[in-house]
């Protein structure tokens, strides 16, 4: 085989930023797919139907040369959104639902939630956003990990996103039983077993592409890798074998969001390594090299990509198709962008390296 075609490919998670990043990243999702939904951790983030809409218009300029691509904005869930816009927001559609974020678990959540017991205590403001949003029968996405238990105690990294199903899923399902959860970028084979247990049209589950091409042990070759440390961490390899499982099983539940994640190489290769993998530039051709490599390029991999994200979020699949061809290639090169009118930075995109013997193969490429 030596071409693939299929259905054009949705986006459910990806991070365009704003400003220059936005002007160098979104045309490589739009691109890619016919369309995406965008995160709102922006500084500051999106937390009404007037910054997303205006968000929207940014991303549209920023991808003019797509113009049939269609952008979606989530807004930030926060301790002080107002509910009433939040509803009017999500029923005129300047919002298609909003992202949870626990305050301090990864990049840009400074503004998230401070107590989850929140979203599922009735008589909260928080509680209330999330019965807006089940009004308005829209999607609420989960970051799900937290830095401390319900007791107080700090949990540990490769701790937090186990945790988060054991003791505040099933709360969150029991308090809104009519809810829309999408639970985002999952890492571990808990996660996978509660996804297989009571995963359907009320929830769902994207995965990265490089928490399936990755185990933890990636990230710690040969030193420490910036690039490849994202939140929720990579894990151990027997989860990345749990994913793989769950990812091979077709359920209509079980989506493609890259997450891709854009940070400058300053921010990356500091004393303090931000969070987030890049992979907007080739998110389709790694998801490929995932199927082809240990599943199967053909049917789940197109419903993974293409039918069953659009279809949980209540759109149709495309009725376009693209093609992918057999053509080995190397990922070579960074992407430099302008920060301002006279400077210039660079992201490093997944799979690239300095040293030409360790850039990422990839086997199939997207025409
Ligand atoms: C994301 C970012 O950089 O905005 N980082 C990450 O490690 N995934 C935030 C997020 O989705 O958690
Ligand atoms: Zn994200």
């Amino acid at each position: 085989m030596n071409t693939f075609t299929f259905q054009r490919p949705f986006e459910s998670h990806v991070h365009g930023r704003d400003g220059h990043l936005l002007q160098a990243v979104a045309p490589l999702t739009a691109r890619q797919f016919w369309g995406a939904i965008f995160e709102p951790n922006l500084k500051p983030p999106i937390t009404t139907g007037k910054q997303a809409r205006v968000y929207i218009e940014r991303i549209k300029a920023a991808t003019a040369e797509y113009p049939d691509f269609q952008a979606f904005v989530l807004g930030y869930l926060t301790d002080s959104l107002d509910v009433e816009d939040l509803y009017e927001s999500l029923l005129d559609g300047s919002l298609l639902g909003v992202k949870f974020y626990p305050r301090g678990a990864t990049t840009n959540s400074d503004s998230g939630i401070e107590d989850v017991r929140s979203l599922y205590t009735s008589g909260t403001k928080q509680f209330d956003c999330i019965n807006a949003v089940v009004a308005a029968d829209k999607v609420i996405q989960l970051h799900c990990e937290l830095n401390f238990r319900l007791d107080g105690s700090e949990l540990d990294p490769y701790d937090k996103e186990g945790y988060f199903f054991a003791e505040i899923m099933p709360r969150l399902q029991e308090a809104h039983p009519n809810a829309k959860f999408s639970c985002e970028h999952l890492t571990t084979a808990e996660a996978v077993h509660y996804m297989l247990k009571n995963g359907g049209p009320n929830l769902g589950c994207s995965i990265t592409a490089h928490h399936l091409l990755h185990d933890r042990r990636d990230m710690f070759r040969g030193g420490l890798r910036p690039d490849l440390f994202c939140l929720p961490v990579l894990k151990r390899y027997e989860h990345w074998e749990a994913l793989i499982a769950l990812v091979s099983g077709n359920h209509s539940f079980v989506y493609a969001g890259t997450d891709s994640a854009p940070h400058d190489r300053r921010t990356k290769e500091s004393d303090c390594c931000s969070g987030g993998v890049f992979t907007a530039h080739a998110a389709i051709e790694f998801y490929a090299e995932v199927f082809y490599r240990h599943l199967h390029l053909g049917p789940g991999f197109e419903n993974f990509v293409s039918v069953h994200g659009p279809k949980f979020y209540g759109f149709e699949p495309s009725d376009e198709s693209c093609t992918l061809v057999r053509n080995p290639w190397t990922v070579d090169d960074e992407l430099h962008y302008s920060i301002n009118s006279d400077g210039v930075d660079s992201i490093r995109p997944h799979g690239y390296s300095k040293n030409p013997e360790e850039r990422m193969k990839l086997t199939w490429k997207l025409v």
